[in-house]
């Protein structure tokens, strides 16, 4: 079995070498490689995703992700830029399936901006479509406006899109993981607005035929939004397009307690995956040795579960990260009166030591 290790920018190197020490101390028989990636990979190759890192990524088991992206790179043309990297993965492996579970662990019930009695308990899963929509729709670009309010004006633009097989096999795989929990579904849309959201509608009603075990809700993304921090619990599995589902799972990292603790599982149709905490590069406490590994730890484990068929191992770091909680740790993140503030380091540190 082969890992792909790209830790990336900023706070990506410094959480990844997190989660490495906890793979390596489960004794497991894996080899890890190491690639550049992002903007590491603009300053050592020229390019955020050269083709030797994409090579490695293509042949590993499975890839483990840190983060892209920095301020200073904002000026880049955009395929030169870190974010590109991510995208450019996304698209060549075929990750279509997002898993991004949000779980409010007992002992973080208080590091919610949210009442505690309202996050207590919470576990749901945002699976988001990662592989189309406007993130990857053509034409887009800038131009001057033909028509419009200002015609003649310069103007840019993107393309929102959905075939019908992006939707039904994203819609299969949220019913299927559904089935597994809480058996329902909530799909967010606009479709009172967007024509590619009432196709997405249909095409998941049309699929739901075949799931009738599972109950299926549908909810405009602007409610959504609002539901998410109005009545949490009440949601199981959110399906929904690569947009809306970027912004509703930061959303819904909160509700963890903060957005280091989101893991996430990029996967395709053959079981390969790249595995990346849900947030950013944190450019603003890189270097610091403050930033929360648990979401990219979290995410190692959701590699061995999905891509590694290694369940037990990945079992082990989660009753691991749950017993650090449960002495108190806490990165600057998810610290709260009465509770020990430590670093990046020393967490993940803690981690292996509660692994037995
Ligand atoms: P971000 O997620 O990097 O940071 C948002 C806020 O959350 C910051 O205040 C940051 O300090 C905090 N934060 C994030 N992760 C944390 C952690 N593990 N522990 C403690 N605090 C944490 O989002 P941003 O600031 O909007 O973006 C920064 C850069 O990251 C941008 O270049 C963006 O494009 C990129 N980005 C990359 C990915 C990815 O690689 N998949 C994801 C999101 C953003
Ligand atoms: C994420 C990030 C990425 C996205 C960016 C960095 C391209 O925000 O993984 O959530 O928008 O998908
Ligand atoms: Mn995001």
């Amino acid at each position: 079995m082969k890992i792909a290790v790209l830790p990336g920018d900023g706070i990506g190197t410094e959480i990844v070498a997190e989660a490495v020490k906890v793979l390596k101390a489960l004794d497991l028989k894996f080899e890890m490689e190491t690639a550049p990636v992002g903007g590491a990979a603009y300053e050592a190759a020229g390019h955020p995703l050269p083709e030797s890192t994409l090579k490695l990524a293509k042949e590993a088991d499975a890839i483990l992700f840190g983060a892209v992206g920095d301020w200073k790179y904002d000026t880049l043309d955009r395929p030169l830029r870190p974010e590109q990297a991510i995208l450019g993965l996304r698209k060549a492996l075929g990750l279509f399936a997002n898993f991004r579970p949000a779980i409010c662990y007992e002992q973080l019930t208080h590091a919610s901006s949210l009442k505690p009695e309202l996050v207590a308990g919470l576990d749901i899963l945002i699976i988001r479509e990662l592989t189309g929509d406007i993130y990857f729709g053509q034409p887009r670009g800038r131009r001057t406006a033909v028509d419009g309010h200002f015609p003649g004006a310069e103007e840019a633009f993107d393309t929102m899109r959905y075939s019908r097989p992006e939707i039904e096999r994203i819609a299969r795989v949220a019913f299927e993981a559904a089935r597994k929990r809480g058996k329902k579904v909530t799909s967010v849309d606009k479709a009172n607005v967007l024509e590619t959201f009432q196709f997405w509608k249909d095409v998941v009603t049309e699929v739901h035929k075949d799931y009738q075990d599972v109950e299926l809700e549908h909810m405009y993304v602007d409610n959504a939004a609002m539901q998410l921090v109005k009545k949490p619990k009440a949601f199981d599995v959110i399906v929904t397009g690569n947009m809306f589902g970027d912004i509703l799972s930061d959303e819904a990292s909160m509700l963890t307690g903060s957005i280091g603790m989101l893991p996430s599982a990029s996967l395709n149709d053959k079981k390969q995956g790249l595995y990346e905490p849900s947030h950013g590069s944190a450019p603003d406490i890189a270097g610091k040795g403050v930033a929360n590994p648990l979401a990219t730890i979290l995410s190692a484990a959701m590699m061995l579960r999905f891509s590694l068929n290694q369940g037990e191992a990945a079992a082990r770091i989660e009753a691991a990260v749950q017993k650090v909680l449960a002495q108190g740790l806490r990165t600057p993140d998810i610290y709260s009166e009465g509770t020990t503030k430590v670093g990046t380091a020393q967490m993940g540190d803690a981690v292996v030591k509660a692994l037995g």
